[in-house]
């Protein structure tokens, strides 16, 4: 990819919010640190604040993060602006036209509710901000596959297609793109991944936590739009794709859309919405709401690789811990000669997070047997592990190559409409929902979606996998 010139101003949308201070405020904090950022940082938001206020913010957010330091956090707090802004009110967008200055490639981050986009970008174009600016936006990106259309024509109008980052963290964190590497830095796997070899796949992204406190957030969205339609389906593909052909920066990027594009849309009756007992008691949430806190879903693969193997995705919130787990099933060998009649034969096992782990699981005979006794086996895991401490932060890595105009890690808008194609016929009440009970694995219907001979690592299917 040719060098692109480097933003010269972030304009922070939503800086009081969530997921500026969860997020974006230690990721920034770590790019001062690494001296990947000395550009003025715009802080946007509703409320009227001074800018000592939002330094206050700032720090409060660093050091619930981990261990300030303060030597990052003194020259973070130089560099940040701030401008309060009516979403409603177009006029108000001028006072950013003087923070942004004489900035000549703003990188607008759109950290901000997807309804509150349009007049977000409206806003930018009417104070002018939009000249040889990038635009950096959350997922997701629309609410079904005619929005994402229309919020797609709504940017395009503005910027064009190399000035737009769609982001989904996922796409930054080291273990999701590890999973890339491993896949296609390793011979050994190419030979197995296929329908001749893998019986199932399985992807779980499990959360102890609830909304916390963003019921609201949560209201607009549910688990299928939240996390399944864009987390889960980039790992799908990544864990599916073929490989690339080509050194092109799209490269990766044609071969996960070609993929996604190859997912059947989802068929209600092989997904289970859940609720959790006490989501309708949270703040923001609406009494008689049928959200699904949880969902878990069969896909088919229609490729020559997967035609017919079966890839089961769940993700719930006020789950029994927090784990998100791949789990690749191989398939039995053609005759059982030590009648052993195992549940569980050979599988990879990708653990992106909390910890970070390649696992493959295999059987070896049992030590110990007496004479004259059937040999019997037990699994073993070979196991390549990494240490999370040295992880660089998702947000500090995308907002870097968005501040470079570096696309590679972004969604891209055939990828995002083929995801919506998938999800599109389960939106809204499709299927129906039910409760379940917190610090579980979700509605006992979900289990049922799984065959009985499917490897249970984390005991989801309520048939642990010893
Ligand atoms: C976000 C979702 O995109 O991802 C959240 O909106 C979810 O609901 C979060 O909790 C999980 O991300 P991470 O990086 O904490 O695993």
């Amino acid at each position: 990819m040719t060098a692109q010139p480097t933003s010269d101003v972030l304009v922070l949308f939503g800086a009081t919010g969530d997921l500026a201070y969860k997020k974006i405020f230690p990721a920034l904090q770590a790019m001062v640190r690494r001296g990947s950022l000395d550009v003025p940082v715009v802080c946007v938001a509703r409320e009227r604040r001074s800018v000592d206020d939002m330094r206050r913010r700032v720090r409060a957010s660093l050091e619930n993060a981990g261990p300030l330091d303060p030597g990052a956090f003194d020259k973070l707090a130089g560099l940040l602006r701030y401008v309060a802004i009516d979403y409603n009110d177009a006029r108000s967008f001028a006072e950013l036209e003087r923070a942004v200055g004489s900035a000549q490639r703003p990188l607008h981050y759109l950290a901000i509710p997807p309804s509150a986009f349009a007049t977000a970008i409206e806003g930018l174009r009417a104070a002018r901000c939009t000249a040889n600016a990038r635009v950096a936006l959350e997922k997701p990106f629309g609410r079904d596959l005619a929005s994402a259309r229309e919020l797609d024509r709504l940017l395009h109008d503005v910027f064009p297609e190399s000035a737009i980052f769609r982001i989904d963290h996922y796409l930054g964190k080291e273990p999701v793109q590890n999973l890339l590497y491993f896949r296609f830095a390793n011979s050994f796997l190419e030979p197995l991944w296929n329908r001749d070899h893998v019986s199932s796949v399985q992807i779980t992204m499990a959360e102890q936590f609830g909304v916390e406190g963003r019921g609201h957030f949560y209201e607009e969205t549910g688990a299928i739009r939240d996390v399944l339609q864009n987390h889960l389906l980039q790992i799908t593909a990544i864990l599916a794709m073929d490989g690339p052909v080509g050194q092109d920066v799209e490269a990766i990027r044609d071969e996960k859309a070609r993929l996604l594009k190859a997912i059947e849309p989802l068929d209600p009756a092989h997904v289970v919405r859940g609720q959790y007992r006490g989501y309708r008691d949270e703040r923001g949430v609406s009494p008689g709401s049928t959200v699904e806190t949880f969902v878990a879903a069969q896909l088919r693969i229609d490729t020559w690789r997967w035609a017919d193997v079966p890839f089961f995705i769940r993700a719930g919130k006020r789950m029994a811990t927090t784990v998100t787990e791949v789990q690749v099933q191989l398939k039995r060998p053609p005759r059982d000669i030590f009648g052993e009649n195992v549940a569980c034969p050979d599988y990879f096992r990708f653990r992106l997070g909390p910890q970070v782990a390649i696992a493959l699981g295999m059987r070896v005979r049992r030590p110990g047997i007496a004479p004259g006794e059937r040999m019997v086996g037990e699994v073993k895991e070979l196991l390549a592990s990494e240490d999370p401490a040295r992880e660089v932060l998702p947000y500090e890595r995308l907002l870097g190559d968005a501040m470079r105009g570096d696309p590679s890690l972004f969604a891209r808008q055939d990828a995002i409409e083929a995801q919506w194609r998938v999800v599109d016929p389960v939106l809204g009440d499709v299927a129906p929902i039910h409760l379940y009970e917190p610090g579980g694995w979700g509605p006992a219907d979900a289990q049922k979606l799984v065959p009985v001979d499917c490897v249970d690592l984390l005991g989801v299917n309520g048939r642990r996998t010893s």
